[in-house]
This record gives C-alpha cells, structure tokens and sequence, in this order.
C-alpha cells in the first residue's frame, strides 16, 4: 500500500472484539483474549513503524469487572503474564510504557509489574504506549476534579486537562475501534472532543497492518475543523505573498 499522507500523531484503539473472535471458533473467551495481546504487539510494532507518537489503548474498563468471574481472572492473569514476557522487548524497541487507570485495586504484583515497566522504560522516546487498564472515562474526569479540589485548584478547563490521566501526551487524533461496535464504552470521554473516528469490522484479533493502513488512509481524508468553517481553514492554508 502507498503511504498515506497524514500519519495521526496519536491513535486510540478500542481493542474490541476478542470474545466473539474465540467464540466462533468454539474456543473459550480468554484464548480470544491471548490472540488479543499478540494483535497488540503486532499493532505496536506497526504504529512505530509508520512514525505514529502516541498509541493509547483499551485494554480493561472499569465496567469489565462485571464479566464472569472466570474471565475476569483469565484477564487479570494474563494481564500480569503480558506485562512480564512483553515489556522487556517493548523496552528494547525504543517504547515508553505507561500505564492509565485505578491502580489500588490491582494486585500488590500488579502494581509492583506496572511500576517497574513503567520506570524501565521511562526514557525511551520512539512511542509512547498508553494501556488504559481498568480505566474509565468517567472515573478519570472525577479524579482530575478532585485532584483539584485536593490541591486547592479552581476548575478550570486548563486545571483539569493538566491533571486527567493522558496530560502527559496530545489529545488522541484517531480513534479506532475493532469489532463491529460504533459506540465509546467509557473510553477517553474528555479527550476524544475534536478527535476523528474511524470504526472497523474487523475482529481484535484479526487487526493487522493492512486495516491500520485503511484506518490512517481514511483518516487522511478527513477535514478537521475544531469548529471553524472549511472557508477559514482554506484561507489558513494560503501562504500570505510579502509584498
Ligand atoms: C475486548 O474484547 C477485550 C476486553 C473488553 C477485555 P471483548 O472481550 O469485549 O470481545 P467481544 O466484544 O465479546 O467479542
Ligand atoms: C470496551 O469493550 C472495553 C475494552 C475494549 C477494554 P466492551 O466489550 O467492554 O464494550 P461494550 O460492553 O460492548 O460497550
Ligand atoms: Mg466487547
């Protein structure tokens, strides 16, 4: 495929569609999941490849807690395998990780696992990875208000950017979503405001560089007008001529 013309600087992905992959195969859910993570690597190779900066994914919401009991300890399991046998080849393909969402209740190894991943590859500089595990919209704008309100802060619409859980990268640019369904689930509420949707049929598992290359060539093609009219954005696009 040719390259597109405009790589996003950041893309979000909603990495959905594991279960149903593992279900028409007659294979339990959590080996749809395990071909999930190996998407994900794939997907994380990809993106640094085509020079993307920011790759924020949707690894466990806050409402996935509500699965059965038997998924969601094969989740946490191989969330905690995951981060052991990834992280040392992330951290030697030049990734930053880190990782979004409610730490307290995780696993004290967990935790233990997310912070040295996350201090390991602290100064790596070719992507920096976002995994928003056990991450919500709505739980991420409440603890930036009371980050806030803790530090004696007025809400403002600057206070808050500067304390959700992304602040330390852009607002995503596109946001993609697997599996069929066209709909957020909570993901990245107050930072997907001017972000560009693109939605794909495609099962989790089955994303690969061809579909990535649809999402960003359909992204090209859009027009961003961050409320503004298609008239001004022409007028911005023309050189002034010094006279
Ligand atoms: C996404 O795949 C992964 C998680 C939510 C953890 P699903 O498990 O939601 O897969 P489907 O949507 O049931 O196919
Ligand atoms: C969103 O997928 C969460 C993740 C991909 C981690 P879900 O499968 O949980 O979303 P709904 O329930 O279909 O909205
Ligand atoms: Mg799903």
């Amino acid at each position: 495929m040719t390259s597109p013309s405009v790589v996003p600087h950041h893309i979000a992905i909603v990495m959905d569609g594991n279960g149903r992959w593992a279900s028409k195969r007659f294979l339990p859910r959590v080996v749809g999941h395990k071909q999930g993570v190996d998407a994900l690597r794939r997907c994380v190779k990809a993106c640094a490849d085509r020079g993307v900066g920011v790759l924020t994914v949707f690894a466990f919401s806050s409402e996935n807690w509500n699965r059965p009991a038997e998924e969601v300890s094969g989740l946490m399991s191989l969330f905690a395998m995951a981060l052991t046998r990834e992280v040392p080849q992330l951290k030697a393909d030049g990734v930053q990780i880190h990782f979004v969402g409610e730490r307290t209740t995780l696993s004290e190894k967990v935790i233990a696992g997310i912070e040295q991943a996350e201090l390991s590859t602290a100064s790596n500089t070719r992507l920096i990875l976002n995994v928003c595990f056990n991450y919500g919209g709505r739980w991420d704008i409440v603890q930036a208000a009371e980050k806030l309100v803790a530090q004696g802060q007025p809400v403002t619409e600057l206070n808050l950017n500067g304390a959700m859980a992304l602040a330390h990268v852009p607002d995503p640019d596109l946001v993609i979503r697997t599996g069929g369904e066209q709909r957020i689930s909570n993901f990245l509420l107050w930072q997907t405001a001017y972000s560009e949707f693109y939605f794909s049929d495609k099962l989790w598992p089955e994303f690969d560089e061809e579909a990535l290359d649809l999402a960003i060539e359909a992204f090209s093609q859009r027009e961003r007008r961050f409320g503004k009219t298609s008239g001004q954005l022409a007028e911005q696009a023309i050189i002034p001529t010094v006279v």
